[in-house]
């Protein structure tokens, strides 16, 4: 596995003229290693479009740096350009024509000859599971078809760095699940991706790492793993069989609590540092006082618990 960084970003701020005060991006960084998926976190409005658009040469910085493999994103635009597919947040195929003719006409554009762009069309429909459909007018497709239509023709020229503005927003979940596995083969085919997400689920999926944005600067990074261990505590899940005991082993627990004991309903969540130790304290706790829970379990935190820790903001 190479670490050759296939793109940098470092200290990239964007003000919208006449836009919301801090509203942007505010000294954002990143770095993407060759053949990995980048998770770029965030709720809505937090600069995923923004940073994505900036990186692809389709809006300029206010000031930072930023390269593509090597290249300055501000100085080297064509060079950029060269090297990149996105796919946007909102659909690009034509509604009107067949997938096929969306891909042979997305071949032709980036001066492929008439045959090669249909034989590289047929390929990529089938690559994406589409050969069936390439005859029918996308205005027939699913959301989860368009999408992946969107994504083989991202694909024609094979970018080195394809951007991925929030694949599946919009989707049913049969949706996500198709580009989910069309990302996963984009990335065994070699390219490096950085996709947008207001999902935790997604980033956990499918990114290799992932940064988390809040208000236009990188709040974390790291593995989904250490971004997991961060957060310092596991948790021990308590599901309790009569509400009634419900305070009593909030009592019990609070020895080996590690932090605020969460409840809900006749769930008992307890953060707790020293997992094993935690976890036989409360079965003999729980048997001294004569309760037997439905349910006692370790868990590793949630992406979702960590993003909530770090913005305070659920994603
Ligand atoms: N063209 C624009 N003019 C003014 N403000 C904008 C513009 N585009 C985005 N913004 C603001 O910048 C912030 C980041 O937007 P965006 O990058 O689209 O976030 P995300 O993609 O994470 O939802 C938001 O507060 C948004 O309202
Ligand atoms: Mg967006």
């Amino acid at each position: 596995m190479t670490t050759e960084r296939v793109i940098e970003a470092a200290g990239v701020r964007k003000n919208y003229q006449g836009g919301t005060e801090g509203a942007g991006l505010n000294g954002f960084d990143l770095e993407v290693t060759a053949g990995t998926v980048t998770g770029l976190l965030g709720p809505n409005g937090a600069g995923k479009t923004t940073a994505v658009r900036i990186l692809s040469t389709l809006l300029e910085m206010d000031s930072g740096t930023a390269t593509i493999a090597g290249h300055d994103v501000r100085q080297q635009g064509g060079e950029v350009r060269r090297r990149i597919g996105l796919v946007g947040q909102y659909a690009a195929v034509d509604e009107v024509l067949t997938g096929r003719q969306n891909l042979v006409l997305f071949g032709r554009l980036n001066h492929l000859g008439r045959a090669k762009a249909v034989s590289r069309a047929d390929e990529l429909l089938e690559r994406f599971s589409l050969t069936e459909a390439a005859g029918q007018a996308v205005s027939k497709y699913s959301g989860g078809m368009r999408r992946r239509l969107d994504l083989a023709a991202s694909l024609i020229v094979a970018p080195r760095v394809l951007f991925v503005d929030e694949p599946t927003t919009g989707l049913d979940p049969a949706g996500r699940i198709e580009v989910w596995s069309a990302v996963r083969q984009l990335v065994d085919g070699g390219t490096t991706v950085l996709l947008t997400t207001q999902y935790l689920e997604e980033a956990d999926q499918l990114a290799n790492r992932i940064s988390m944005l809040k208000d236009g600067r990188v709040v974390a990074e790291g593995t989904p793993d250490e971004l997991k261990t961060q957060l310092g505590s596991d948790w021990l899940d308590l599901v309790l069989a009569d509400p009634a005991d419900v305070p009593r082993v909030v009592e019990l627990a609070g020895p080996f609590a590690d932090g605020e004991i969460r409840v809900h309903d006749v769930r008992v969540s307890v953060p707790v540092k020293d997992r094993t130790k935690a976890l036989v304290a409360m079965a003999n706790s729980l048997h001294e006082a004569r309760i037997e829970p439905e349910d006692l379990t370790l868990r590793r935190p949630t992406l979702d618990e960590v993003f909530l820790h770090l913005t305070g903001a659920a994603a």
